[in-house]
């Protein structure tokens, strides 16, 4: 660990407040650890409060503020790492290091412990070390990672074989067979002007691939016509849905499409500056990214008078998370990208009349612009005759769990779930949990719907439960996830989440009654309706759909099927209610 040059780091972040995510991250990977004085340093060099700094800090999970082990192992701890034995694996290091989980060894050079999701889930179990990604484990794997620490080796000079990530692509289509040389998509928008490229990308029926489905010509007009003196472009490349990769493909393999879909977006609303918000997980697609920038810059697909035409100025930067899925939400990005903790904001207004600096923002998922930048080349009619009347393109799938090849696949819009199965060798699937644990748990009963926006909606991410996974498991480990992630800005999600997460905990360690069941519905339903943001709307849902679709999966873990406890919550909760005035069903916990 180097002491960190505080003079030059805030020389190179242009002492812009903006920018403390980018310091904190840069602190944190030189001292393995944020402490009190550097936070003093920094607030006092920022003009910004020291409490601002301090909860950014405390904010993101991937920074420390208390000293963590020089090498600091974080598991990857989602559904699928630990199908393929990750908690086993887990156990094996910390044996082999002689230290405890969560905790820091004695010599303070090892702590071993557990992250979300890192987006290797076709090629798990898989780890963090000190931000380095290494997929694939295994024992042998395991133990050479135990002896690169013991040895003290710098993780730089540790075998390159352990950090290589595999792009493992099954099927192209529109997208991922696209050959469009760099700047092709810019020179098709510059020859046809920013209205008719909008009009183009409305006529293709576009819609956002992050999820909500959202129009994208829609989206890019309202930014357009927003008033306001400059306007900004986001490339959400967060992915921090468990279950979720193959943005990460896109950004390693058709970067320049990305760029492109970007800059097109810039010239089309009037845009001079564009982000890439990319999550602190691949932070071995920083160097290709800013390689592929610089390169653009020379090639002048960058920078001023872009590819020679008077007047469109645009530049992108880098910047990267540090380890908070809820980031991923386009506010809660934004005030991320402005050097806050990632809190979503109240909507309206929206990111695109008030969003980065207030300003207005388009955010687009990773997949969204290289559609867009398809589009821009080969017109919205070309784009519209592929997938489905309300769902047109193809959808880039991430196929993980239990089938013969994992990996990503493009397919055109409307591919039902049986089809997906089908192409990944998928025999004798239990259920499917689409569009990660925010998203749908599908049964076999339902695996002729259709993966589209008007039947099942996703985001991309396809798991694969075979018959003989038990899916209360994968309720557990989705409730910690979400009871890990919410960001607690607001009651229901915060308390509900943790609450939900005890529940499903007593119900698996066959502690639980019906009488818990019904507690955990009613707190499912509370949080789907009152909390701040989509992540509290939807961290209950899996529990829902097991509930509604698997009930036997919970009734066999039950203790007993008719206890009812002795102590009555909701009656205790009365004085709380008289205080505060409410007495409809909502302040209940349960309506008996
Ligand atoms: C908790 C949460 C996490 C999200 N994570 C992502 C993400 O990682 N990537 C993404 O593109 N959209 C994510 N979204 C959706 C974004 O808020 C937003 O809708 C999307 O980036 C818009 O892009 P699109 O119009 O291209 O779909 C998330 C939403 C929520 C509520
Ligand atoms: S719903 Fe959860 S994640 Fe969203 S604002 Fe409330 S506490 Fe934060």
């Amino acid at each position: 660990m180097q002491a960190v040059d505080v003079k030059g780091l805030l020389e190179r972040h242009r002492h812009d407040p903006t920018r403390l995510v980018q310091m904190l991250r840069e602190v944190q990977a030189a001292e393995g650890w944020i402490s009190p004085t550097r936070i003093t340093e920094l607030a006092g060099a920022l003009g910004l409060p020291r409490a601002r700094v301090e909860g950014v800090a405390g904010f993101y999970a991937f920074f420390a503020t208390t000293p963590v082990g020089a090498y600091r192992v974080l598991f990857s701890d989602n559904i699928t790492d630990r199908m393929l034995g990750s908690v086993a694996l887990r156990e094996r290091l910390c044996a082999k290091l002689g230290v405890g989980p969560g905790e820091v060894r004695a010599d303070a050079r090892v702590s071993v412990a557990v992250t979300s999701c890192t987006g290797l889930c076709d090629q798990g179990p898989a780890l963090l070390v000190n931000g380095h990604a290494i997929g694939r484990l295994t024992d042998a794997r395991i133990d050479l990672i135990a002896r690169c620490i013991e040895a003290q080796a710098p993780v730089e000079a540790w075998p390159p074989e352990l950090f290589r990530i595999d792009d493992v692509i099954h099927r192209k289509d529109l997208i991922l067979s696209s050959s469009l040389r760099p700047g092709e998509a810019l020179r098709a928008a510059f020859a046809r002007g920013a209205d008719a490229t909008l009009e183009e990308l409305l006529r293709s029926g576009l819609r956002g691939r992050g999820g909500a489905g959202f129009t994208t010509g829609e989206k890019w007009r309202a930014a357009k016509l927003a008033p306001g003196p400059t306007r900004f472009v986001v490339c959400n490349a967060d992915e921090g849905e468990p279950g979720t990769f193959k943005d990460r493909v896109l950004l390693s393999r058709y970067l320049d499409l990305v760029l492109d879909g970007m800059t097109v977006c810039g010239f089309a609303i009037g845009a001079q500056k564009g982000f890439i918000y990319l999550r602190g997980e691949y932070l071995f697609l920083q160097a290709p990214i800013e390689a592929a920038l610089a390169a653009r810059r020379k090639a002048h697909l960058l920078g001023r008078d872009v590819l020679g035409h008077r007047g469109f100025d645009f530049e992108v930067e880098l910047h990267l998370g540090a380890g908070s899925y809820v980031c991923g939400e386009e506010s809660a990005l934004i005030e991320s990208l402005e050097g806050k903790r990632g809190i979503p904001r109240s909507r309206p207004p929206y990111p695109v009349t008030h969003g980065y600096l207030g300003q207005p923002t388009v955010v687009n998922n990773v997949e969204t612009l290289v559609a867009a930048a398809l589009v821009t080349v080969n017109g919205g009619a070309w784009f519209a005759k592929h997938g489905t009347a309300k769902s047109p393109g193809t959808r880039v799938h991430s196929v993980s769990g239990d089938c013969a090849r994992p990996g990503v696949y493009e397919f055109p819009m409307g591919l039902t779930v049986q089809e997906l199965l089908d192409a990944c060798g998928a025999k004798n699937a239990q259920a499917v949990q689409v569009s990660g644990p925010s998203g749908t748990l599908l049964g076999p009963a339902e695996f002729r719907r259709k993966l589209a926006f008007e039947d099942v909606a996703t985001a991309g991410a396809f798991t694969i439960f075979g018959e003989t996974r038990d899916l209360l498991d994968v309720s557990v480990n989705f409730a910690h996830f979400f009871a890990h992630e919410s960001c607690g800005f607001c009651t229901p999600c915060r308390v509900g989440t943790t609450l939900l997460k005890k529940s499903i905990d007593a119900i698996a360690a066959e502690r639980g009654t019906r009488r818990d069941v019904k507690v955990a519905l009613r707190l499912a339903v509370l949080m789907r309706d009152t909390s701040h943001c989509a992540l509290g709307h939807t961290a209950c849902a899996h529990f829902l759909a097991l509930h509604e679709k698997f009930k036997p999966t919970i009734d066999r873990r039950l203790s007993s099927l008719e206890f009812l406890p002795t102590f009555d919550l909701d009656e205790a909760l009365a004085p709380a209610r008289e205080v505060t005035g409410r007495d409809d069903g909502q302040a209940h916990l349960e309506d008996t």
